[in-house]
């Protein structure tokens, strides 16, 4: 605080506003993801929003027996959990991923998409929006 005490008034504003700056930029760049959250939120409603809850979406959407988004965001290893999401229950049989093997044989029992690395760097980005939300 000293430091910030001796430099001039303008100074003093200039920096500020680089705190704000980097404050308010925080929240995307949270966990090293280089995600776009709105790319994320377009993909979330097109290829999760018909099982998913997905934020303020579809409230009263997706499938009872599915988690929201909102609510996955909150458990200790979402990261991990939206990382790997195609090889967990039940999304093998329906996504795919380019270049990685797929999971299951089982002809697919919901509508299939295919889905990037980049796309899901993308919905992280989006999910975790949600987390800063009430
Ligand atoms: C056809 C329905 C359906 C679609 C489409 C779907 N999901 Fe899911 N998802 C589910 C169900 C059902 C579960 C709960 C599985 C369970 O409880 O074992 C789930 C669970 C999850 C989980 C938690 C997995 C775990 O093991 O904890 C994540 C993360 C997830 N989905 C992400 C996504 C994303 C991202 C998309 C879109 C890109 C998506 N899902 C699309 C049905 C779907």
């Amino acid at each position: 605080m000293r430091g910030i005490a001796l430099v001039s008034g303008a100074m003093r504003g200039a920096w500020l506003g680089t705190l704000l700056a980097l404050a308010a930029s925080a929240p995307l760049t949270a966990m090293g993801q280089d995600g776009d959250a709105r790319r994320g939120r377009k993909l979330a409603t097109t290829h999760c929003a018909r099982c998913h809850v997905v934020g303020d979406f579809n409230p009263y959407g997706g499938v009872g027996s599915t988690p929201s988004f909102q609510r996955l965001v909150r458990f200790p290893d979402y990261l991990e959990r939206f990382q790997t999401f195609f090889e967990r229950p039940p999304h093998p049989p329906f996504v795919r991923v380019p270049d990685v093997e797929r999971r299951s044989n089982l002809p697919a029992n919901a509508t299939e998409f295919e889905i990037t690395p980049d796309n899901i760097d993308d919905i992280i980005a989006f999910v975790e929006s949600l987390k800063e939300e009430d």
